[in-house]
């Protein structure tokens, strides 16, 4: 093996919040990425699901070249043209939402929604014991104090406490607990992924967030969807929510929205549009215009047909690919999930033991993630093709080979 990169001894000076694998990814085009020793590798994590496009796709580049010859940054004490026409693009594209808040990241859009949930329970004239937001157990919402807290998960909020108060949680697709959680009439909104990304690549039940929205208009109550990593296409339509028939209040987008570039938004819907005014919210960077000019590129492409039919196409072949690897190595349980949005669920035999296939894997040239220590997760581009994906599937094969000592 040649000699791990000069670069890499300088990871001592990161706070050792992450354990990156030993490898200095320096190039990458469309579902292919190449380190700095010139290995190349099939990309089935696309930067944890950010790059819907793939690695240096022409149309995003350019958007972002051009617009790097004209503005940078404004703030938003100024107009520019990008964030101004990405709202309106937003905004149509959403179906439900008449306003749109910019930022730069996942947790900051759950942030945004958060307060925006909290200003509009306080303006119907509810005391603070009043505004409670209920979340489910799995979730991932982001790791600022207010979303790691409506992030349902104990691991991610040990030793931060005093955590802010108000949140409730519930188990996931559980309605007999969601039914109780709310009964007593303090419940301002319902937080909750159309599949859960973090927490094991779980998707909502049938009919679930169906019932969600009755339970939050009988209790008058805000349906808040967190779409960072399930939207934009992944699951095969542009917002994921549109397969479960429902109109929310409130959406978050992140990820795949700047196809590589960080940008966030948070949409709001009639019902508190006007919740939060002069003042009651901001950020410097949000809606760059650099980042704008690239999400507006983004959109269009990802909302175009044809990612949509590439969706369900390579999502049947992982999915094939996955099940014959599983059964030829008696490994997974269950493949689950949504469209480019898979989960392969390892069988109690191996449990816990995700890490050590994602080690083979980059062995044998194969970017994975997991979700939890008992699930394999693939979020490759929306736009990789038939040969990258059989590639990757090739790989996968070899490295579970070379795991399972065969
Ligand atoms: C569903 C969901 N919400 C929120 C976040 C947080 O986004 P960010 O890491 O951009 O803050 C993530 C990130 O993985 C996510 O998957």
């Amino acid at each position: 093996m040649a000699a791990a990169d000069p670069v890499l001894p300088l990871a001592r000076y990161y706070l050792p919040v992450y354990r990156p694998r030993e490898l200095v990814l320096e190039r990458g085009q469309g579902a292919r990425l190449w380190d700095s020793e010139g290995r190349e590798y099939v990309d089935f994590a696309a930067g944890i699901a950010v790059c819907g496009l793939g690695h240096n796709d022409p149309d995003l580049h350019a958007a972002l070249v051009e617009q790097a010859g004209k503005l940078w940054h404004t703030s938003n004490i100024f107009y520019s043209e990008p964030p101004l026409r990405l709202a309106e693009e937003l905004v149509t594209a959403s179906r439900f939402a008449e306003r749109v808040f910019l930022c730069n990241s996942g947790t900051e859009a759950n942030e945004a929604a958060i307060k925006l949930v909290r200003k509009w329970a306080t303006a119907q004239g509810r005391p603070p014991q009043q505004r409670v937001i209920v979340t489910f157990r799995g979730s991932f919402h982001g790791r600022t104090l207010a979303a790691v807290t409506a992030t349902a998960q104990p691991k991610y909020q040990e030793g931060y406490e005093p955590l802010p108060g108000g949140f409730r949680y519930v188990d996931f697709n559980d309605l007999t607990q969601l039914e109780t959680a709310m009964a007593a009439g303090d419940v301002a909104a319902v937080m909750v992924e159309p599949v859960q990304g973090e927490g094991g690549v779980m998707p909502a039940a049938s009919g679930f967030l169906r019932r969600v929205r009755e339970l939050c208009d009988h209790h008058g109550a805000l349906l808040v969807l967190d779409e960072i990593q399930a939207g934009m296409g992944r699951t095969g339509t542009l917002f994921a929510h549109w397969q479960d028939e429902v109109v929310p209040d409130i959406v978050t987008l992140a990820k795949a929205l700047g196809g590589g570039f960080p940008i966030g938004a948070m949409l709001a819907g009639p019902k508190v549009a006007q919740a939060m005014q002069f003042g009651a919210h901001g950020t410097t960077f949000g809606g760059n215009p650099l980042a704008a000019a690239v999400a507006r590129v983004a959109l269009r492409k990802l909302a175009s047909p044809q990612v949509a039919a590439n969706v369900s196409r390579q999502s049947h072949a992982l999915r094939e690919g996955l099940l014959a690897i599983g059964a030829e190595f008696d490994l997974f349980e269950q493949v689950r999930g949504r469209g480019l949005m898979l989960g392969a669920v390892l069988k109690p035999a191996f449990a816990g033991r995700a890490g050590e296939i994602l080690d083979h894997a980059a062995a044998q040239g194969l970017l994975l993630l997991q979700a939890g220590p008992d699930v394999l997760r693939l979020v490759p581009a929306l736009n990789i093709g038939d040969a990258d994906v059989a590639e990757g599937l090739q790989r996968l094969r070899a490295a579970v080979a070379a795991f399972a000592g065969r």
